[in-house]
């Protein structure tokens, strides 16, 4: 007999920046973040999870192509999603045993790897939240993202749809570093978001090892972890929750610079940007310019790719600038997305 369960998770994008760990093992931030959740017809991860006493061993099919299991991240989501069923049999002995058997994942993604969006967030949400329905667990998604920061920081925050918090959490153990939603999609559901797509080639510093290098290099670092993001959480949670878009635009620009300014300012330094994202962030300081008012953010992760979050009303005056803008330039793609989640948690 094969046990199995699906689901989905969306991918999200940080306007509230993680950067940095205070236990690289369990994945404890040192700061909180805030992210937006793209919809998922556009981008998610899809997951079955199965389990059976005809498997051999634990497997990870992503994309059809065979992944590493034997790694501490996935361990870490296997070994505390089975002890959450071992619990669970335990108390009720007529429940079969799934805990002790091999699991099979498979996992696709609905956007092109080429894209150059980091899938880790979805990846580990749906691996994680696939593997908790295979199992039955009562688990709440504020529980599940404690198990999902551990296969991948932003993962967590993958668990909810619309706008959602990591705090950061002062417990050695973790148990208070997790997910928490800060407003639905439905709340703000005129939030746009239009990814330009600088380059599909893998990012040169992954974000495990750039933050760890930050936090032993940058003295800026420890200023935007104890002053700058704390003053930025605070401000961003009042501006999602009055849908003020200057304020929401501010703080994701002014976010995304400070990340980038530590980057620059760890040694050897480290450099995600490159001259066309340089040429998007001119853009869009033109648009607002010319707008009067702030109508367009831009932020960027680990990458050269820029997301632009926009309201729809400014749709032309944001989405058709900036293709028209950078449109013609070399390797320029752009998919106008959603930023609103369709998932029913
Ligand atoms: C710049 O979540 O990929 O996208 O915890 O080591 O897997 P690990 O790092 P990861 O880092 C994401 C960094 C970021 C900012 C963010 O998403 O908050």
């Amino acid at each position: 007999k094969v046990y199995q369960a699906s689901t989905t998770a969306p991918v999200n994008i940080a306007v509230v920046k993680y950067w940095g760990k205070r236990d690289a093992k369990l994945n404890l931030p040192t700061n909180s973040s805030v992210s937006v959740t793209l919809s998922q017809a556009d981008l998610r991860t899809h997951t079955t999870a199965a389990c059976s006493s005809s498997f051999t061993e634990d497997t990870l099919l992503l994309n059809s192509s065979s992944q590493d299991v034997s790694g501490p991240r996935t361990q870490a989501c296997f070994r505390e999603l089975r002890s959450l069923r071992a619990a669970l049999e335990e108390s009720n002995p007529s429940l079969p045993k799934l805990s002790t058997l091999p699991l099979r994942i498979v996992s696709e993604n609905n956007f092109p790897t080429a894209a150059g969006l980091a899938s880790s967030a979805a990846g580990f949400a749906a691996l994680v939240r696939a593997i908790a329905n295979l199992y039955e667990l009562p688990s709440s998604p504020t529980d599940l993202s404690r198990i999902a920061r551990q296969g991948s920081g932003s993962a967590c925050r993958s668990l909810f749809g619309g706008y959602v918090a990591w705090q950061m959490g002062w417990k050695a153990d973790g148990s208070d570093s997790v997910a928490v939603e800060i407003a639905p999609a439905s709340h703000w559901p005129t939030m746009r978001a239009l990814i330009l797509v600088v380059s599909a080639e893998k990012k040169g510093v992954s974000s495990t090892s750039g933050m760890q290098i930050t936090v032993g290099t940058s003295g800026l670092f420890q200023r935007r972890a104890e002053i700058v993001v704390p003053k930025h959480m605070a401000e961003m949670e009042k501006a999602i929750l009055e849908k003020d878009f200057q304020a929401f635009g501010k703080v994701t620009m002014m976010e995304s610079n400070s990340f980038h300014a530590t980057c620059l300012d760890t040694f050897p330094p480290i450099f995600y940007l490159n001259d066309v994202s340089r040429a998007a962030i001119r853009v869009v300081e033109d648009i607002n310019r010319e707008a009067g008012k702030i109508i367009a953010a831009y932020t960027f992760d680990a990458g050269p790719n820029a997301v632009i979050y926009y309201e729809e009303k400014d749709t032309e005056a944001v989405a058709g600038v900036l293709n028209g803008a950078l449109g013609n330039l070399d390797g320029w793609q752009s998919r106008n997305i959603k930023a609103q989640s369709t998932s029913a948690l």
